[in-house]
């Protein structure tokens, strides 16, 4: 049977081998998915024993998706852009690096959530791996502007500058968090580590455009420290990141077996386990 793994450290905790067993069910797919730890020094080395063994693919999860990238002997367009990769595909002798993220997040913003991003002003909260990923795939959909937020503005900045060749017709733009006074913003995605340590970005009051949705890529039982600052802000919805864990793994899944699970019973299961 074919094999495939997520590799991480910590990696016990990893809903993607429930993830991808529901996709194997559905699409009648016959396929093994387990977690693999790695140790902190050790990731080339699992790498190689899988593929020796016939693994067919990984997802790469923390802190590994940087060393994934230097791995891979052939990166798609947008593992390029994000410096980093989240999954690969093993063929003969060659590893493909690709990185479904950001497409997960769009995925989620637009079919999940029902939020059409074109002509739209969205806030970008950090400016780490995690927005990194989200930079490309949010600007390939049309937003009237990007402003990508940081507590050290200089990284912003830095990311501003990489991406501003691709931004086409959007305004692309760094700020600091007290840089974002008397702006509005449709959307606003939380990239941040913060929400990892019980926290929320420490954005000035009414960011929150009518209607506007926060998104917090992080997830956990109930709303994360961001959901609970936006809504008191005055954002109309707010959401976490789980659909889009589901959705970059509907993307990996794609890649390696040529077929598109379908997500929302997926979702709707995995939101019933954790809550
Ligand atoms: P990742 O790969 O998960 O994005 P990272 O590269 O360590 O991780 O980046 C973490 C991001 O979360 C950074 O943007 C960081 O801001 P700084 O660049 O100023 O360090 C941000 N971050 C972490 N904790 C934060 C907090 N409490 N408030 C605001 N931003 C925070």
């Amino acid at each position: 049977m074919d094999r495939y793994a997520v590799v991480g450290n910590p990696v016990a905790h990893s809903k993607s081998p429930l993830i991808h067993a529901e996709f194997a069910a559905q699409t009648g797919q016959e396929l093994h998915y387990e977690a693999l730890l790695a140790p902190l020094d050790g990731f080339a080395a699992t790498v190689a024993a899988f593929r020796a063994a016939g693994g067919r693919g990984l997802n790469v999860t923390a802190p590994f998706k940087l060393e994934a990238f230097e791995l891979a002997d052939r990166l798609s367009p947008r593992a390029e852009a994000a410096g980093a990769v989240n999954t690969l595909a093993f063929d003969g002798g060659q590893a493909y690096g690709d990185n479904t993220d950001g497409a997960g997040l769009v995925r989620d913003l637009t079919h999940n959530l029902g939020r059409q991003l074109a002509g739209r002003r969205v806030l970008l909260l950090g400016a780490g791996g995690a927005a990194r990923g989200a930079i490309l795939p949010l600007l390939m959909e049309g937003p009237a502007s990007l402003v990508i937020a940081n507590r050290t503005e200089s990284r912003a900045l830095e990311l501003a500058d990489r991406f501003r060749a691709g931004a086409g017709d959007a305004e692309l733009r760094a700020s600091s968090f007290a840089g974002l006074a008397g702006s509005t913003f449709d959307l606003v995605i939380n990239a941040t580590a913060a929400s990892l340590s019980a926290q929320s970005p420490e954005l000035p009051p009414g960011v929150y455009a009518p209607g506007a949705l926060a998104y917090d890529m992080m997830y956990g039982k109930g709303d994360t420290a961001f959901m609970r600052a936006a809504r008191a802000d005055g954002a109309a919805a707010v959401a976490d990141g789980l659909g889009m864990l589901v959705e970059q793994a509907a993307e990996s899944f794609q890649l390696w077996r040529g077929v598109r699970p379908q997500t929302t019973s997926v979702l709707a299961d995995l939101r019933a386990s954790i809550d």
